[in-house]
This record gives structure tokens, sequence and C-alpha cells, in this order.
């Protein structure tokens, strides 16, 4: 019986269902970091190479989290075009979670150094929205 139990439940558990990563907790300077390069347009270039480059895999072209590793993924990605989402936070707490990351969120510390490319990647994410 149980043995039938679990194959239901397993049949009938969606393939795609991810689990949710929860409220991120920022540290106080990260919430206070400042973009000294916030809407500077001209950056959005810059941007939008270094996120095809380290964040599209999984976030996706537009950010919805359909990349073609998010398969691979056990916790869902976010929305980051999603413009509810985004008013919650400020370029200092998204920052934190671009580049510090979490688990799955990989940290790029090391992988992007540039200062103003860490910003520019900050701003083709407002960009999306
Ligand atoms: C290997 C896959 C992967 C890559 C590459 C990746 N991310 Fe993520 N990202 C995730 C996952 C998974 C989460 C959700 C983590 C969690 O909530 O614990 C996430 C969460 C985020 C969040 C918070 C979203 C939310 O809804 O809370 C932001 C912002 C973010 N990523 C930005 C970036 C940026 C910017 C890059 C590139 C520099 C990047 N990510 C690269 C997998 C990835």
């Amino acid at each position: 019986m149980m043995a039938f139990l679990a194959i239901v439940l397993i049949s009938f558990t969606p393939l795609q269902e991810k689990k949710k990563g929860g409220p991120w907790q920022i540290p106080a300077e990260y919430k206070a970091k400042k973009n000294p390069h916030a809407d500077d347009e001209a950056l959005v270039r810059l941007g939008r190479a270094g996120y095809g480059r380290h964040c599209r895999s999984c976030h996706g072209r537009t950010g919805l989290g359909d990349g073609p590793m998010a398969a691979q993924l056990e916790t869902d990605a976010g929305d980051l075009s999603d413009a509810t989402w985004q008013a919650k936070f400020n370029d200092g707490e998204l920052y934190y979670m671009s580049f510090i990351g979490r688990d799955e969120m990989p940290n790029f510390e090391d992988k992007i150094t540039d200062e103003e490319e860490r910003w520019a990647i900050i701003n083709f994410i407002r960009s999306l929205k």
C-alpha cells in the first residue's frame, strides 16, 4: 500500500516544480551600498553583455528564469523582470543577491571583478522590467 501511494505521489509531482528560495538576509552594508552609475543608460550595453555571459544560462534572456540550465536547478531562480519584485529592493540589495549569492545562486566575486561591470549588470536587470 505504501509503495503504491509513493508511486502515485511521485507520478503526480510536476517535473517543473522547484523549491522557493525564501526571503534573503541582506547585510546592512549592502543595503546602504549606492549605485554610482544609477540611470547611466550608456552602461546597459556592457550590462547586457555581462548578463549574457554570466547570468543568462540560468535566468534566461529576459530574466524569466528559463535559461538552458534552469531545468537542472532545484531552486526557482525567480523572475528578474518582475516590476513588483524589483520595487522591493534597492540597487545595493540587488548587488548582494547578484554577486554574493547563496546556495544555487553562484558567487561571482572572483568571476566579475570590475565594479563598473557589476553595476552595469544591475542597470541591465533594471532595464528588463
Ligand atoms: C547556475 C545558475 C545561475 C546563474 C549562472 C546565475 N543565477 Fe541568479 N539565481 C539562481 C538561482 C537558483 C536563484 C534563486 C536562489 C535562492 O533563492 O536561493 C537566483 C537568484 C538570483 C537573484 C534573486 C532573485 C529572487 O527572486 O530572489 C538575483 C538578483 C540573481 N539571481 C541575479 C543573478 C545575476 C546578476 C547573475 C549573473 C551575474 C546570476 N544571477 C547568475 C541561479 C543562477
